[in-house]
């Protein structure tokens, strides 16, 4: 689907897009893992437009982004454990499922007693945030269940009909979403509830304590959907594997392979020229979307090396292939 120019705000309209947020509107806002659909937190009405725009269950809570740690006090409890991961992970790609406060509506947390808050390092996210002066709700900007949008051209192609505006932040730096965490109140117990750009060593580093990364979940009732075993979902067929020789005689099919293989085909793809795992999830989503577009029959995708970052991207490939 097209979309005009004067739609995908200039970088630098910030009051432009704060506008439409105080009016009650909801638009495209970029962060530096993947972009956001952005309304005020604390507007009941603007924030039931997200899920209509996403066709999200509203079984499924919103994480709400802060530009300060004033902002972060203002919507939830922040406990001893939640302030040193604060300041060692924020502003960044972390999180933190914490006790709400009453000004957060029900609608945003599923109507239960914890709001996931993250404060974003994206600078042009972190200035408007400022500018609308209020706690901002963003899921992911795509469709329910799809692959994450990591440019405003994604986000436009798919919700533009359905959206005030996008704030257009260039290219997202990490490219795969935040690693959400849910602090236990004793100190053990704590839980991965998904992995992302801020591995679970570094925090349990941080915080001197265990962290249960594969915790089990109620399939009918997970505590981030995001966990659930499909998500994050071209629609063609994706196929996931290991050694590139797996792939050797699948000539006719699109292939992306995690790093340039020595003499690519034309059906060759890869998320990094060099074996780099940073390099490999900011390009994984736009591969995904371009290959799913590119290959009726569908496509296949090679896992990358499972440390670090890789975590995540495996993590979100195995969603992005199972149908179930
Ligand atoms: O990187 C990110 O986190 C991006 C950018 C835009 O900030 N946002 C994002 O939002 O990925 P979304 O809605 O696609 O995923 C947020 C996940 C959901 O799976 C949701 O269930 C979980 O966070 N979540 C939100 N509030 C929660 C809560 N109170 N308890 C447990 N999980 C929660
Ligand atoms: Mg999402």
């Amino acid at each position: 689907m097209g979309v005009s120019k004067q739609f995908v705000q200039p970088s630098g309209d910030i009051l432009g897009a704060a506008g439409f947020i105080l009016s009650g509107g909801i638009g495209g806002v970029p962060t530096e893992t993947v972009y956001g659909l952005a309304a005020n937190a604390l507007d009941e009405r603007a924030v039931r437009k997200i899920f209509s725009a996403k066709g999200r269950p509203f079984i499924d809570p919103l994480i709400v982004h802060v530009c300060d740690m004033a902002m972060a006090e203002k919507v939830a409890f922040l406990t001893d454990r939640a302030k040193i991961l604060a300041k060692r992970f924020w502003p960044g790609p972390l999180t933190l499922v914490l006790k709400k406060r009453d000004c957060i509506p029900g609608i945003v947390t599923a109507g239960m007693d914890t709001v996931a808050v993250r404060m974003p390092s994206h600078s042009l996210m972190r200035k408007f945030i400022e500018a609308c002066g209020c706690p901002i709700a963003a899921p992911s900007a795509n469709p329910f269940g799809y692959v994450s949008p990591t440019t405003a051209e994604h986000v436009a192609e798919q919700l533009a009909d359905k959206i005030d505006f996008i704030l257009d932040g260039g290219k997202c730096a990490k490219g795969v979403e935040s690693t959400i965490l849910m602090l236990s109140e004793s100190g053990k117990g704590h839980k991965l509830l998904r992995a992302g750009p801020v591995p679970v060593e570094e925090l349990e580093a941080a915080l001197a304590e265990e962290i249960d990364a594969s915790p089990k979940h109620n399939e009918a009732q997970p505590q981030a959907p995001g966990m659930l075993k499909s998500h994050y979902s071209p629609h063609s067929r994706l196929t996931l594997f290991d050694c590139p020789s797996e792939v050797e005689n699948l000539r006719a099919e699109n292939v992306i392979f995690f790093t340039r293989p020595t003499s690519p085909e034309s059906n060759h793809f890869w998320l990094s020229e060099n074996s780099d795992l940073s390099e490999a999830a900011a390009n994984l989503y736009s591969l995904l979307r371009k290959l799913d577009k590119i290959s009726p029959n569908g496509f296949f995708c090679q896992r990358v090396p499972n440390t670090g970052i890789g975590v995540a991207i495996n993590d979100r490939l195995s969603r992005a292939e199972s149908k179930l």
